[in-house]
């Protein structure tokens, strides 16, 4: 990986190919991967001892610090809000000033996982999605044999639209070309960063380029800039909030997790298509809760943390916001099913109190509460099989394993399948927290090897991860230059002293 980064930023789709022809060797354990490649040895013996001796080091630094994970941990809990480090204008989390470590490593684990697992959660729940009755769905999955498998249901049922199984639906999409902007589109020659006009303009490029459904304000932001000539942020829907805006921040949170930046990023491509403030602020609160969670926390600490409000972040959510986060919290603690805040009581098509369709906030608190639910079913689950000992232990064995089809994160997105209406907007973010939590070999094989844009995909989100790096290294070099200069103001005030 840090062979690719060294080559420099990608510039378009023919580097992106050669890149994935990299990526052969170096995919999964590059540096194993690059010892043991027998045809191509002598190209990478010199860069695998160097990488060798570089993990060494890297290991020995961190072995010597003891805890680096509990350092960590107690960096992002924040009791010392937003002085430490470089953190500028409103930068999320911003303060693993030791990324770089061990500790990058494990961010960008979690990083990777919760990209491919939002891809990978929507085409899996396409087949089905925007299907309004769960009767409906019943009757499809049990005419097909499939109650023990919905995910890329065949033939896809979508009521409003026809793609290929293992499409992304329009909702993956939406997500796509943010994630392409910042690697390979004009965000590239910028270190991989997300800024509105550049943005907005590639959004439109694409969307005019779309060949599949476009919703109403994908629709109205190409009309208004490519027609209208409105530029950023006059092109978004002044009044749209529905669940586009969460579903655009999964690559950010990637790109941005613990670094400043954050915070600005998602305000350029929300308002890109949505510019209004409320927009804004739910996919703020998507970013924020999966920011935490690619950090190392668990996704219920992270729900936890941002009802309760977010205490260091530099963010303060709105009323509306906090009320919606509680209300999961609530629902969580009180065991409600999730079927029963989408529909009515008693019913399997009317509206319940969230709905089961893309509008806010009741589509992001149906994807927190179902991915709550997902880990509370599995530590209850384990609880009774183990006598909750040993829980974690368990739970990385059987469920973060190895692409299996029965990890947390399968579970999740067939049970969300299952729940039906919008569908693939709450797959998404349920399915970026799942894989963010558990890892992205909680992905299972089969699911990755049926989505049709999972490999172009994941060379995009490696060299999103390269990108990372270099916002890493200058923040090391910043933080060295302040201390430097720290250090030299208290010689010169020691010496004026004297
Ligand atoms: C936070 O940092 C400030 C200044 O660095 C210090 O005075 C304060 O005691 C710290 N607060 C906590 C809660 O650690
Ligand atoms: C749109 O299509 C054109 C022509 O194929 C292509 O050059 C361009 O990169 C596409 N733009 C986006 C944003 O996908
Ligand atoms: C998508 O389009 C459908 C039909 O026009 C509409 O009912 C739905 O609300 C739209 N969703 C979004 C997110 O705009």
């Amino acid at each position: 990986m840090r062979f690719l980064w060294s080559r420099g930023p990608a510039r378009d789709y023919h580097r992106l190919i050669e890149l994935k022809e990299h990526r052969q060797d170096l995919m999964v354990n590059p540096d194993v991967r690059k010892c043991n490649s027998s045809t191509a040895w002598k190209n990478y013996l010199i860069p695998c001892l160097v990488t060798s001796a570089v993990i060494l080091l890297l290991f020995l630094w961190a072995s010597s610090e003891h805890s680096i994970v509990a350092r960590l941990r107690l960096d992002m809990i924040g009791t010392n809000g937003s002085g430490q480090g470089v953190v500028t204008g409103g930068g999320g989390l911003g303060r693993t000033a030791q990324a770089g470590g061990l500790d990058e490593e494990r961010v960008r684990r979690r990083a990777v996982g919760a990209v491919l697992g939002a891809l990978v959660a929507d085409a899996a729940t396409m087949g089905l999605h925007w299907v309004y009755d769960l009767e409906k769905i019943r009757e499809l999955i049990s005419e097909q044999g499939r109650a023990e498998e919905p995910a890329f249901f065949q033939p896809p049922s979508c009521p409003y639209y026809e793609y290929e199984s293992g499409s992304l639906s329009p909702y993956g999409d939406e997500l796509l070309p943010v994630l392409q902007y910042m690697t390979v589109g004009p965000g590239s020659h910028r270190e991989g960063t997300m800024d509105g006009p550049g943005f907005a303009k590639f959004l439109a490029e694409y969307y005019f380029n779309y060949t599949g459904r476009l919703n109403k304000s994908s629709r109205s932001m190409m009309e208004a800039l490519l027609q209208g000539g409105h530029g950023w942020p006059e092109c978004g829907d002044p009044r749209d909030t529905q669940a586009n805006n969460f579903v655009k921040v999964i690559p950010l949170v990637a790109r941005y997790a613990g670094q400043p930046g954050l915070v600005k990023a998602v305000d350029a491509a929300v308002r890109a298509q949505q510019n209004n403030d409320e927009a804004v602020m739910y996919g703020l609160v998507a970013a924020m809760i999966l920011e935490r969670v690619v950090l190392g926390f668990s996704i219920t600490d992270a729900v936890q943390w941002a009802a309760d409000g977010a205490a260091g972040s530099g963010v303060s959510l709105s009323r509306t916001a906090l009320e919606a986060l509680q209300t999961v919290i609530r629902h969580r603690n009180s065991g409600t099913p999730l079927r029963d805040m989408l529909y009515a009581p008693g019913s399997s098509s009317k509206t319940g109190s969230w709905g089961p369709s893309c509008a806010n906030p009741g589509a992001l608190q149906a994807a927190l509460l179902g991915a709550l639910q997902e880990w509370q079913h599995l530590s209850i689950h384990l609880a009774s099989s183990l006598g909750s000992r040993d829980l974690n232990a368990a739970g990385s064995s059987s469920n973060n394993g190895e692409g299996g089809d029965d990890t947390v994160y399968a579970r999740g997105v067939r049970a969300n399948i299952l729940l039906g209406g919008d569908n693939c907007s709450r797959g998404i973010l349920l399915g970026a927290l799942l894989a963010a939590e558990a890892g992205p070999n909680a992905i299972p094989f089969s699911w990755r090897a049926q989505t049709r844009t999972y490999h172009s995909s994941e060379v995009l989100v490696e060299h999103l991860m390269e990108f990372r790096s270099s916002g890493v290294r200058r923040r090391n070099q910043l933080l060295h230059y302040r201390h430097h200069r720290l250090d030299h103001q208290h010689h010169s005030r020691a010496a004026a002293a004297r």
